[in-house]
Order: structure tokens, then C-alpha cells, then sequence
């Protein structure tokens, strides 16, 4: 696969406290699953000033609000199609 994905987890205090902790970890956890350390790079930011739609995840330059780990599966199966 030579597909890159590109995530940028907000570490602000607010999505830190509203998930992305949690977020951060399962991207994590799939990465290694499914040995995509090549084709996902994970990158951590800022607040971004968009606290009260957090957590906040950019995934190839777009903006996920409200990120669950629902959604973060459904995102990353799609992407190893
Ligand atoms: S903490 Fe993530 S946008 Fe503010």
C-alpha cells in the first residue's frame, strides 16, 4: 500500500480532556494492529481555537469536530479499504 495518511491530533487541554487522549491511543493501537507505521504518520498540535467542537482531529488537511473512536475506525478501515 503506498497510500499516506497524514493525522494531526489536537493536544489542547480541552480535546486531551474530551477524548483525543483516548483517540490518541487507539490510533495508536490500529497503527501497530495493522503494521501501518509507513502509511500513517501521527502528529500532535495545539489548541487550535476550536475547543467547543472538540476533540479535534485533521486527517489529510481536513478537520474532523466531535472525533469518536467510531468514527476513527470507520475513517482508518476505509482508508486500508
Ligand atoms: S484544545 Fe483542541 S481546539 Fe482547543
Amino acid at each position: 500500500m503506498d497510500k499516506k495518511l497524514n493525522i494531526t491530533v489536537c493536544l489542547g487541554s480541552s480535546c486531551f480532556a474530551r477524548g483525543n487522549e483516548e483517540n490518541l491511543n487507539f490510533i495508536e493501537d490500529y497503527v501497530e494492529k495493522y503494521n501501518l507505521d509507513a502509511n500513517i504518520d501521527i502528529a500532535g498540535s495545539r489548541c487550535e481555537g476550536k475547543c467547543a467542537q472538540g476533540p479535534n482531529i485533521t486527517i489529510n488537511g481536513i478537520l474532523h469536530s466531535n472525533i469518536t473512536q467510531e468514527k476513527l475506525k470507520d475513517i482508518l478501515d476505509n482508508f486500508r479499504g
